[in-house]
């Protein structure tokens, strides 16, 4: 019998159902036309996906399904990979076929606790009221890092600080919605005063493990949080085959904490420089600057400083990866920054294996936060003393506590490292008029709250412990009698429901279960303890680990509220 008996070029028996197209949602011409014009001559590599997610956020407002599913074809990603990716991230608006695009103008309203007790609930209300939807979204955030001029809101990408209704109309109508771009000490400056000459040095043949004796004598510890001594991770992270990265924490979303802004606003060759030296000691291939979206006039000062690092020839075009975050807290945790690095979800790691061993890309990597860089170039300029020099309370070293609520002059104060709150309130002028000193936030919501009678603990690694809680990026936060610690641990797990990522269920469904039991009039305290006790024993990552210590902090001392 000949093949085709007639049936020209037919082979199927006609049972099975041909397609016209792939599997899953279709996109026209037109949205991959765009996506194309978008990412140009731009590599397809799956870890710019949120760069990428960026581009068509930026150009069309939101990210319509079909441009997902055309960005998926172009980079040869599922759609479905593409789509988790878009929905974990706040500052992705991803809307469906039968949903309506955001309005042009959206405005965040900070309602973490510094905003909070300036009245953020108010000015909400208001702006909700006193604007039309159609034009303006109004939109809860989480802290964007300027607690000092609390209630701050951002109108695209513009912060308003102090912000009245009165103050956002005058923005609108002024379609003032990009960032202010602050003065500081530029590259020519700062090179001008030394600066990089210590790099110049060090890369002239110095032995590594002479560096880091001088920061280990410095007493520096990992300023991000968890206090790890720098010098040590070096070795850690030298101690596994290259290639190796360097990623810099500029996440910095701990309510309360502002100090990492507070110093790249100002000096940021200081952090560029120090992050030069840490990637000299550990042979990094390569730099990664992780640099939360919140901040765009850092975002812009680090792209313009960084080009001219490279036309110095102080780095080689492309060794430093400026990446943007999209709205996520949890990526300020390490292994979740580097999930989101390589454009995905920021989900944290199960440890071991640990960064310092497989990190980006599976590489040995070194995780620092944006101030511990900062100190990493004093020191290596000044000497060790810069830090350990410095002696208070038993206690050596400096720390930068970022200082909101309650107080006269709210800001970031360098002080000595065994400084007690006593001390932090006096130096931000004192209690605001009118407040009487009632609590603190000494290390964000992470760390709880500690009552005004507990007030002569220096504020340092180590020593807050025993009083179950930590010092963690030292953003302290003070409450007066005006404030209720109840509101303020409820403000806390607010923020830790919204921002847990889902992965485990004792942080996800827990930090949920404990909102709702913390707005009953009188709180199940058995019942929370049993949730603190799971939440802290059973959670992945340090968010849910942590977030107990306001539940805890407040039925120990602030019992009469609840
Ligand atoms: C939930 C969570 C959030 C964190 N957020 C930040 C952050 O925003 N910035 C930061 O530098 N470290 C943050 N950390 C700590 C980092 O995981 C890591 O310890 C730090 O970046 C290491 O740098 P360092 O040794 O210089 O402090 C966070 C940790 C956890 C558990
Ligand atoms: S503890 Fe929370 S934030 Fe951390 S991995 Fe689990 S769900 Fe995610
Ligand atoms: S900016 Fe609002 S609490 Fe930090």
């Amino acid at each position: 019998m000949a093949p085709l008996d007639g049936q020209n070029g037919v082979w199927k028996s006609g049972k099975g159902k041909g397609r016209k197209t792939p599997k899953g949602r279709q996109f026209g011409d037109d949205a991959l036309a765009v996506v194309q014009d978008l990412l140009g001559t731009l590599p397809r590599r799956r870890d710019l996906l949120i760069e990428f997610l960026h581009l068509i956020q930026d150009r069309l407002g939101h990210l319509s399904v079909e441009n997902l599913c055309a960005l998926a074809h172009e980079m040869c990603l599922s759609q479905a990979e593409v789509y988790e990716v878009a929905t974990f991230y706040a500052h992705f608006d991803v809307v469906k076929e039968d949903e309506t695009p955001p309005p042009a103008l959206t405005i965040r309203i900070c309602d973490s606790l510094s905003c909070e007790l300036a009245g953020a609930g108010q000015l909400r209300a208001a702006l909700e009221q006193g604007l039309d939807p159609a034009q303006v979204r109004v939109l809860r955030a989480p802290c964007m890092g300027r607690c000092d001029t609390a209630p701050v809101l951002e109108l695209g990408h513009n912060h308003v600080d102090h912000a009245t209704p009165e103050k956002v109309k005058v923005a609108i109508a002024a379609k003032a919605t990009s960032p202010t771009i602050p003065d500081y000490q530029d590259c020519a400056d700062y090179t001008a005063q030394g600066g990089y000459e210590t790099l110049a040095t060090l890369r002239d043949g110095v032995e590594w493990t002479k560096v880091q004796d001088t920061i280990l004598a410095s007493g520096l510890r990992g300023l991000g949080g968890a206090g790890f001594p720098s010098g040590k991770k070096w070795e850690f992270v030298r101690a596994n085959p290259g290639p190796r990265y360097l990623a810099v924490n500029g996440d910095e979303g701990e309510p309360g904490t502002f100090k990492d802004r507070y110093y790249l606003e100002r000096t940021p060759h200081l952090m560029l420089e120090g992050m030069l030296i840490a990637a000299w000691a550990i042979e990094a291939d390569k730099v990664f600057i992780y640099m939360r979206d919140e901040y765009p006039a850092v975002r812009h000062i680090l792209t313009t400083e960084i080009a001219a690092l490279e036309a110095a020839g102080i780095v080689a075009p492309g060794y430093i990866d400026l990446r943007r975050g999209a709205g996520a807290y949890i990526c300020g945790e390490e292994s979740a920054m580097i999930e989101s690095i390589e454009g995905k979800r920021g989900l944290p790691r199960h440890r071991p294996p640990y960064v310092a061993e497989v990190g980006i890309f599976g590489q040995p990597t070194l995780v620092h936060n944006v101030e511990t860089l900062h100190w990493i170039a004093r020191i290596c300029r000044e000497g060790p003393e810069v830090l350990a020099g410095t002696e208070k309370n038993g206690r050596a070293g400096l720390r930068s506590y970022s200082v909101s609520g309650r107080v006269t002059n709210p800001g970031v104060y360098l002080l000595p490292a065994g400084s007690t709150i006593v001390d932090v309130i006096k130096a931000a002028g004192g209690m605001a008029a009118g407040h009487v000193f009632k609590a603190y936030q000494p290390g964000g919501p992470s760390s709880g709250l500690l009552p005004a009678s507990i007030d002569d603990v220096p504020l340092d690694f180590d020593t807050l412990q025993p009083l179950g809680t930590f010092i963690g990026s030292a953003a302290v936060v003070v409450l007066s009698d005006q404030d209720r610690a109840r509101d303020a641990a409820l403000n806390m797990l607010r923020f830790f429901e919204d921002e847990s990522c889902g992965q485990c269920t004792p942080c996800r469904v827990g930090c949920e279960k404990a909102v709702k039991l913390m707005q009953a009039d009188t709180w199940d305290q058995g019942l929370l303890e049993e949730l603190c006790q799971v939440m802290g024993d059973a959670s992945i990552c340090g968010l849910g680990q942590a977030a107990p210590n306001p539940i805890r902090l407040v039925m120990q001392h602030f019992g009469d509220e609840v």
